[in-house]
């Protein structure tokens, strides 16, 4: 990242330049890291870890925690719980949610969305896979506002 930098500095003393291109080495330069909580008896949290790893170009950490205390504390609303959540950039990623929806909360930034939710554990749902079964679901954003459809799997 220092190369890259006193190589910009050499080729534009624009600062605005400098800016861009400093934003781009660090998200190419380092995987952002997040953090999951899950139960350590579960298997199908690291199935899923290995798959929003991939996806979202991120180093998933795993802590084994009291999942309904992290729950509580992270608001995510009781229909909606699943096995793991994790912190994405301050948003909050309960259960079997893909990483191409995560990407996609992290690029529009919706109001009033503090997180996402797969509830339960749907078959065919990344980490979910088994033979071809693929059950219908839904990724359900929810916030201080309430809860909408963010996505549709069927
Ligand atoms: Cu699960
Ligand atoms: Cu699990």
């Amino acid at each position: 990242m220092i190369a890259a930098i006193a190589k910009s500095m050499r080729e534009t003393s624009a600062a605005g330049l400098l800016l861009v291109s400093l934003a781009a080495c660090s998200t190419a330069a380092q995987a952002a890291s997040y953090t999951m909580y899950r139960d350590a008896g579960c298997g199908c949290c690291l199935e899923w870890a290995d798959h929003a790893a991939e996806g979202l170009d991120a180093e998933v950490k795993a802590e084994n925690a009291d999942m309904q205390m992290v729950k509580d504390l992270h608001g995510v609303p009781t229909e909606l719980r699943s096995c793991h959540t994790m912190i994405v950039e301050g948003y909050v990623i309960e259960g079997h949610v893909p990483a191409e929806v995560i990407r996609k909360l992290l690029r529009e930034k919706p109001k009033h969305v503090i997180g996402l939710a797969v509830p339960g554990m749907p078959v065919g749902s990344p980490g979910m896979e088994y033979q071809d079964m693929k059950q219908p679901y839904q990724v359900i954003a929810f916030g201080p506002k309430g809860q909408r459809v963010f996505a549709s799997y069927n």
